[in-house]
């Protein structure tokens, strides 16, 4: 299922072309981007989405167009989508910088799409992932810039090329680990650690993207009493916490039940309980 909507708030075919050949997203996969969760209508962490978005592109120094138009876009995407059949939606925007050699103006859409089932069993019943080297020291970000490590550029072939060396090694999702061993993120999700009634996660500083899931976790965790930390931590924490999960809008909170083919600590009850104080944010 695919709804398409434009910045002015039009719906358009999506099964028909949209760019043009010489577009820099599709050339050189030069742009931005947002998967945001909806639920019955409602977007989930809409203001960090577009606060994300216009970082990224702050980052990836393109002119991105007015919030208000991802806002109506995103709206006519809500307004037409099956609700009654699929209450849930992916709802993607995408911008790219436009034609090469052109004016310079940006180019976007508004993209429903169902959630698969292969996400929803994995929400249900977590993941074995692989440890992967990303190749870069936690301090890089602040070393290079120009590399925008945490910035959600649409080059995603990279993180696309680790899922695919993850499933060769008969594993479902990656965790990224940085030059020293420590903790970076999956290619698509922020990696969640409970230890004793505390959570921790990898700092962004330290080249990877903020999670507005995590961040929403988080917020709920602090209200209900539990500790929260953004900070590095060494692979080796991977293994001695009581849970670590996989979180981004799509999935959810997923579990990890198995690392590098290891078991992990993986309760029931505390998965329900940090799925719970997700959701209580909704
Ligand atoms: C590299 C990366 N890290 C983390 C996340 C999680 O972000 P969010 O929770 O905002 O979806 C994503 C989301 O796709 C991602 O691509």
């Amino acid at each position: 299922m695919r709804v398409l909507a434009l910045l002015d708030g039009t719906l358009a075919d999506p099964e028909a072309p949209l760019f043009r050949a010489d577009d820099l997203g599709v050339m050189r996969g030069d742009g931005c981007f947002e998967t945001i969760l909806v639920v019955d209508r409602e977007p989930r962490e809409l203001g960090p989405h577009l606060d994300r978005m216009e970082r990224s592109a702050r980052l990836l120094q393109m002119p991105l167009p007015e919030r208000a138009a991802w806002e109506r876009a995103g709206q006519a995407v809500i307004d037409a989508w099956p609700w009654d059949s699929e209450p849930e939606m992916g709802l993607k925007l995408v911008c790219t910088r436009g034609i090469d050699g052109g004016d310079g103006t940006p180019h976007g859409f508004a993209m429903g799409m169902d959630v698969g089932p292969d996400t929803k069993r994995k929400r249900d019943s977590g993941v074995e992932v692989v440890t992967l080297d990303r190749g870069y020291a936690p301090d890089l970000m602040d070393r290079a810039p120009w590399l925008l490590l945490s910035a959600k550029t649409l080059s995603y072939a990279v993180n696309m090329a680790a899922l695919r060396e993850a499933e060769e090694r008969g594993a479902d999702d990656v965790i990224f680990t940085a030059s020293e061993g420590t903790v970076l993120e999956g290619p698509t999700s922020t990696v969640v650690l409970a230890q004793g009634r505390k959570l921790l996660t990898t700092p962004p500083a330290s080249g990877v993207l903020a999670g507005t899931t995590q961040g929403a976790l988080f917020r709920a965790a602090e209200q209900a009493g539990w500790e929260t930390e953004v900070v590095d931590f060494p692979t080796s924490a991977l293994f001695d916490s009581d849970g670590v999960w996989l979180a981004s809008s799509i999935r959810r909170l997923t579990q990890v039940r198995a690392i590098n083919g290891t078991s992990v600590k993986a309760d029931d009850a505390l998965h329900n309980e940090i799925v719970n104080l997700y959701e209580s944010n909704y």
